[in-house]
């Protein structure tokens, strides 16, 4: 699939399948989020510009790289984005961090804003919009679409589970940004949930209904 990247490593396929277990509990699932994020960023980052800078080492001067250009942003779907947003804070502390706020109408399943924070120049910079599932992708089009208004140009969309009407969706309104995820799944059942999936990623992560 074009401009989607599966992220198919052991590791990430192992600890996908304990997370898409109903068995597995609220905090092995939380710490396997994080776990999963920072596989994820790595893959996500791996294109990311070095530059060489001058440093000396306790035991001489050396040219050596360093990210270049402006701090990444990480912008976090909420609630379920915030489990994939810690732990790629762990591997790029500096980053910048936007929080957008939607929730999906039972009905219509459109997304409605309740809250949006970014940095006021994200315009300069890669933005890394993170939500664990990709369903319908009603909320990441409308996140990416608040971010682009902010001024982004230049962004990439994580997430763990997506689904091909949800992929289909997202790159016919957002053909420019790229997807990464750990697994594309059979489809969305008629409440827009990922089949077989793992269900609700917030209520698996915060132990909610
Ligand atoms: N959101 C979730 O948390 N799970 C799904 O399967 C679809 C959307």
């Amino acid at each position: 699939m074009e401009n989607v990247t599966v992220v198919d490593h052991p590791l990430v396929q192992h600890k996908l399948t304990i997370m898409r277990n109903k068995e597995t509990s609220t905090a092995s699932f939380r710490r396997l989020l994080r776990e999963i994020s920072h596989l994820l960023c790595y893959e996500i980052t791996r294109d990311l510009e070095l530059e060489d800078i001058d440093i000396e080492t306790p035991i001489q001067p050396m040219k050596s790289p360093k990210l270049k250009g402006k701090k990444l942003v990480f912008a976090s779907i909420l609630r379920a984005g915030n489990g994939l947003l810690e732990g790629m804070l762990d591997l790029v502390p500096s980053a910048r961090v936007s929080h957008i706020g939607l929730y999906r109408d039972p009905e219509s399943l459109e997304a409605i804003e309740y809250y949006f924070k970014a940095p006021t120049d994200v315009a300069d910079r890669l933005v890394v919009v993170v939500d664990p599932m990709l369903a319908t992708a009603n909320s990441a089009i409308t996140a990416v679409d608040r971010i682009k208004r902010r001024g982004a140009d230049n962004l990439r969309f994580l997430c763990l589970l997506a689904a091909p009407e949800g992929i289909k969706a997202f790159q016919k309104a957002h053909p420019d940004v790229p997807i990464f995820t750990a697994a594309i799944d059979e489809q969305l059942n008629e409440k827009g949930y990922i089949v077989p999936g793992l269900g609700d990623a917030g209520d698996r992560m915060y132990g909610t209904r």
